[in-house]
């Protein structure tokens, strides 16, 4: 089935389809049908399930607009762009690395820089899409993806819309770890709304304005925390790792999780253990495996928080489409927050026993003597920084100055600009040290979830000598749970039960379909189409007789009918829904 083809089938069964309609549409909005509300929701009960309950971890749920102040933090202000390029002729813009990747055989033009962009442009005729005219010598410009508002009125506070739900757990970071009572490690997710005002949106569901995501956040002591990885050490995993997408024989390695982390494939224990949970959850929600890989992200393609990147991905109408993100992205988004927030990015660890170490003290009457100092000039600059952390009233420019050359990692050279008197070295015991925690992130994108299931699950086959296409989408995801139809409608008693049955079921929690016209196979293949896994049928053979009243339970992938007591069907049903 062509892309083109699953998008109308989504349209035409109440899936999704693009929004304001009656407004001339809008790209880059979609809006969930009946049927699609009910698959997305099952799909994010499933994830919540799997990455919040079943880890303990614990969800929030934040706003969709955040301060400026956020994203210069982020560096969302500064680096979250896409490369633009404008028709000199019609006005349309497009995403001028996807026009390169469409014509040639570079794979990864977002990497490249803006100026070869637009050479590849020029050496390989590109035109534009839309209206045909060439490209060639236009400008391909860095385009932020960021929605930008004002808070409150007049010239308000300046905003965005947040272009990942992650940052709304980051910057309450200071406050989650108190839930936490200080303790690593934590992990605290959320599913939300993003918005990426992307420059070609495109493929449905694939790339849109406004999507959900459900991500996890799961805060780390790199130096003492280890992930549950024996839980899933022998999940079966295909993998393409960079190297091989590098070499030019690449191919997949098909391998356990276990197998890929010992053997350093895969870098982070941590990203391991979540590609295998990952694994499992979509097996588990349908995704067709032989059409599932994890692809790592090449050096040039990863975003600029993550240290190492793998992507779920599925195919889908004979393209890998990116479903998942798997980043470390190590301190970068708790240090930018401690850096330019008003709060404590870090958290205490207690060391198992109080260690004694060297501090300097300075007399408060300390004075400035002049540019030389003889003595360690790193040993002062530490100590002083140690001082300044612990009491920051004590220093000011006035009294010392000392400026920590590059960014002050371990093993810079520090400068010191000033003198300091009355300095001295002492042990004191401390009880443990402030760190920054790590951030694994398993981020995945809703929409572009359900666009897979429902490419995933569309059969077509032959029931009863005539074609018939189903959805065979996993009971637990599949938007209603069963379909109830009275064989007739002129029989009150049979259609009282059908009413009874369909509230029966209903009032056990399950969604439930009543459908009493036109044939009973009509029916049947309305049903299979949103892929409803049962068909309940009442009919006169299921209320005649002296014993208790029975219908017919069909099952949609085998079409195979069994009769069941109707007083029973609920608790089957439940069961069957649950696995
Ligand atoms: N917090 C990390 C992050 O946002 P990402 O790879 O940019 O990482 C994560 O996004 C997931 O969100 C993607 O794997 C994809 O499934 C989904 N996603 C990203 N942009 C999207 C868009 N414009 N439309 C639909 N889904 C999108």
């Amino acid at each position: 089935m062509a892309a083109g083809d699953l998008v109308e089938l989504a349209k035409r069964r109440g899936f999704f389809f693009g929004s304001n309609g009656a407004y001339g549409g809008t790209a880059g909005f979609y809006t969930f049908g009946p049927q699609g509300a009910a698959l997305k929701k099952n799909v994010e009960d499933a994830w919540r399930d799997r990455f919040t309950i079943r880890e303990g971890n614990r969800e929030i749920e934040a706003p969709t607009i955040m301060p400026e102040a956020v994203f210069e933090a982020s560096g969302h202000l500064e680096g979250f762009d896409d490369m633009l390029v404008e028709c000199p002729e019609c006005g349309e813009s497009h995403r001028a690395d996807h026009l390169v990747e469409d014509a040639t055989d570079v794979e990864d033009a977002e990497a490249l820089p803006g100026a070869e962009v637009e050479e590849l442009i020029a050496d390989n005729d590109i035109a534009c899409p839309s209206c045909g005219t060439a490209l060639a010598g236009e400008p391909v410009e860095a385009f932020n993806l960021m929605f930008a508002t004002d808070i409150g009125p007049g010239d308000g506070q300046p905003g965005y819309l947040r272009p990942e739900t992650a940052q709304g757990i980051f910057v309450e970071f200071p406050r989650l770890k108190e839930y936490a009572r200080g303790n690593l490690p934590f992990g605290i997710t959320q599913i939300g709304p993003a918005y990426r005002n992307e420059i070609s949106p495109r493929g449905g569901l694939l790339r849109l304005r406004e999507f959900t995501q459900a991500e996890l956040e799961q805060f780390i002591d790199p130096e003492a925390d280890e992930p549950p990885l024996d839980r899933v050490r022998d999940v079966d995993v295909r993998l393409y790792p960079a190297t091989e997408q590098e070499a030019d024989d690449g191919g997949y390695l098909d391998t356990t999780i276990g197998e890929a982390v010992d053997e350093g494939v895969i870098g982070s224990p941590w990203v391991g253990y979540y590609l295998g949970v990952a694994q499992e959850w979509y097996e588990r929600v349908g995704v067709d495996t032989d059409r599932f890989r994890f692809r790592q992200h090449l050096a040039g393609e990863r975003a600029h928080y993550a240290a190492d990147c793998w992507d779920a991905e599925s195919e889908v109408d004979g393209d890998w489409i990116e479903i998942a993100g798997f980043a470390y992205r190590g301190d970068y988004d708790l240090s930018k927050h401690d850096e330019y927030g008003d709060d404590s990015f870090t958290v205490f660890k207690r060391y198992d026993e109080p260690k004694t170490v060297e501090r300097a003290t300075v007399d408060p009457d300390m004075s400035v003597l002049g540019p030389e100092f003889g003595g360690d000039a790193a040993a002062v600059a530490d100590a002083l920084e140690t001082l300044a952390e612990r009491d920051p009233d004590a220093f000011d420019a006035e009294t010392v100055a000392v400026d920590v050359g590059g960014d002050g990692d371990a093993g810079e050279t520090y400068e010191v600009h000033a003198d300091v008197a009355n300095f001295s070295i002492e042990a004191v015991t401390e009880s443990g040290e402030h760190i920054t925690p790590h951030v694994v992130e398993p981020s995945f994108g809703v929409g572009r979830t359900v666009q897979t299931l429902l490419a995933h699950a569309y059969e077509v086959d032959e029931v009863d000598g005539e074609e018939r296409t189903y959805l065979s989408l996993e009971p637990e995801v599949a938007p209603q749970d069963a379909a109830v139809f009275p064989l007739v409608t002129n029989d009150d008693r049979l259609v009282s039960l059908a009413d009874e049955v369909a509230a029966d079921l209903r009032a056990a929690g399950l969604a439930v379909a009543y459908d009493d016209s036109g044939s009973i196979g009509r029916r049947y293949r309305r049903q299979d189409e949103v892929g409803t896994p049962f068909c309940v049928t009442v009919d006169r053979d299921g209320i005649e007789g002296s014993g208790p009243d029975t219908v017919t339970v069909r099952e949609r992938d085998s079409a195979v009918q069994v009769r069941v007591p109707a007083d029973e069907l609920a608790g089957k049903l439940t069961a069957l829904r649950a696995g």
